[in-house]
């Protein structure tokens, strides 16, 4: 990368309010050697994380993440992709998991679907008279990995990942949380209703209301124009609800 190209991704990722650049620290493993046919057939058991120690940071969180392996979705990882925004947002956007852009890049919504939520944040926000970009507010996934050809997380990899998620939550405490899609909806609220029947609804994680919405890339598609109306609509509430 030249110096020229280099100064333009970083003006990219100032726009996106992206202000600190982390670089996760490599854990070597060590490899024990299995001196007993039976320790060689045990199946190594998930590491679920560790219950959230109090007041701890995002850079915490992110440290303790560090360089992931408790998945089977960091197996073909480029990069991790923690979250991005406002670290005391009152508004966190949570998506469902990082796409081939957002991979590439490490950062959350940076491709089609990114800039369609960008749009639809500061477009509302603009239209209904309230000062908010992009980057006062915090987006998140319930993955930290790109899922394989962009499929649904599977329910352990949502368990495992989720508990960094909830972490992430506890920490920035925001007034509400917008949940984009069903895999978000059903990681906070533990539901398998769509969208569709969530929708234009306050819900609750722990004590914090939750509105669910249609996730930009459903909205991408052509024929979804009324699911967008809606979007708009859902937006619309939880601005006010948060900013007036
Ligand atoms: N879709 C998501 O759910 N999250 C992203 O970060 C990008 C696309």
């Amino acid at each position: 990368m030249t110096p020229q190209q280099l100064r333009e991704r970083l003006e990219f990722y100032q726009d996106l309010g992206i202000k600190t650049l982390y670089r996760p620290k490599v854990q070597t493993q060590h490899v024990e050697q299995a001196s007993t046919p039976a320790a060689a057939v045990q199946t190594p058991q998930p590491e679920l994380p560790p219950l959230a120690p109090p007041n701890e940071t995002l850079l915490q969180i992110l440290e303790e993440i560090g360089d992931c392996k408790r998945c089977r979705l960091h197996e073909g990882r480029n990069k991790l992709v923690f979250g991005v925004g406002n670290e005391q947002a009152r508004l966190v956007f949570v998506g469902e998991g990082p796409g081939a852009d957002e991979d590439e890049q490490g950062f959350p919504f940076v491709g089609r679907a990114g800039q369609l939520l960008t749009q639809m944040i500061e477009g509302t926000a603009k239209k209904e008279g309230i000062p908010l970009a992009r980057p006062d507010v915090y987006i998140c996934n319930v993955v930290k990995c790109r899922p394989p050809e962009n499929r649904t997380p599977l329910p352990d990899e949502m368990e495992i990942c989720g508990q960094f998620l909830f972490r992430q939550l506890q920490t920035i405490r925001p007034k509400a949380i917008c949940a984009l899609g069903s895999t978000a909806a059903k990681a906070l609220l533990g539901t398998k209703d769509g969208v569709m029947r969530l929708r234009g609804k306050w819900h609750k994680w722990r004590d914090i209301p939750v509105m669910v919405t249609y996730h930009p890339s459903y909205l991408l598609r052509p024929y979804n124009q009324n699911a967008k109306r809606e979007a708009w609509e859902d937006l619309k509430r939880v601005l006010h609800f948060v900013y007036d």
